[in-house]
């Protein structure tokens, strides 16, 4: 069964200003890589209600500003918010325009009037945080009746070869943690908004070796920054032994990386 009573995940999840500074150190390299955030932000923009149209807008963990751009040309009359808690993030995202506004802040605790928005875009964010009641609370707050909060996140399930491989190797967290799918309908269900739509997908991305992928999510700055993470370097044998273990999944178009995608629609009642 779910267990409720975490909302934070078990484990807890990495200190915010660890997940700021990592992915502000990302912001450079981010964009070259991001090939699943930009296929899973265009299905949740593909998601919206096609008649709907925000007066103002917020990108919440705008991260480089891609989606910021998408949605001020969908809605080129709006006012457009994008924020990040990753001060790097912001500097990248600014001068490539798109929103109105860039402000730095954090999900669980939005630096915004109540009911100042009509539309909460987030794509690939809130699996960061590790209070996701308090995200939905915080959306709740300060959207308007009426208003629609779309979102885009990660479950239990992502990532689960680089996990079990290295299960396989030393039992310890290499892989950053996910809720369960079943937390975020719970959550969603009690968040005081209408779920029109909640489901999970999962999208396969493959890689020509292990390294490759790894480098990867260090470019996306989100590469494991979890408690209990091992520290120091990553012996030679180790490495061997995890490569051994991941080829065990490989298939005709490489090795496979799994991401478990919730993507979720919901709507403040009026
Ligand atoms: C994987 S990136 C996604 C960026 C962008 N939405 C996209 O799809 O390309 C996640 C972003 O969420 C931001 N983030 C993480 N925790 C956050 C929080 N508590 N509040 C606001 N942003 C957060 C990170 O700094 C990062 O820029």
């Amino acid at each position: 069964m779910t267990d409720l009573s975490l909302p934070n995940l078990p484990g807890g999840l990495p200190d915010k200003r660890q997940v700021a500074a990592s992915f502000s150190r990302a912001a450079a390299s981010y964009d070259s890589v991001a090939e699943l955030q930009r296929d899973v932000g265009s299905e949740l923009l593909s998601r919206l209600p096609e008649d709907f149209v925000p007066a103002r807008w917020l990108d919440m963990g705008c991260g480089t500003g891609y989606f910021s751009r998408a949605l001020g040309e969908r809605f080129p009359d709006a006012n457009g918010l994008a924020l990040d808690i990753a001060e790097g993030m912001l500097n990248h995202a600014r001068p490539l325009g798109g929103a109105t506004h860039f402000i730095a802040g954090d999900a669980e605790r939005l630096p915004l009037q109540d009911s100042a928005c009509d539309l909460v875009f987030s794509s690939l964010a809130v699996q960061w945080c590790a209070d996701f009641a308090s995200v939905l609370n915080e959306v709740h707050r300060v959207l308007k009746p009426g208003g629609i909060f779309a979102f885009a996140s990660l479950c239990v399930g992502t990532l689960y070869e680089l996990r079990d491989s290295w299960r396989q190797i030393d039992g310890m967290v290499h892989v950053n943690r996910f809720r369960e799918f079943g937390v975020y309908q719970q959550l969603c269900a009690g968040s005081g908004l209408k779920v029109v739509s909640l489901e999970t997908n999962p999208h396969v991305l493959h890689y020509p070796d292990v390294r490759s992928l790894t480098h990867e999510l260090k470019a996306l700055g989100a590469h494991n920054l979890n408690p209990g993470r091992p520290g120091g370097l990553t012996g030679r044998a180790r490495i061997l032994g995890l490569i051994e273990a991941y080829e065990q999944y490989r298939q005709a178009q490489g090795l496979p990386a799994t991401y478990q995608v919730v993507y979720a629609v919901l709507e403040k009642p009026l």
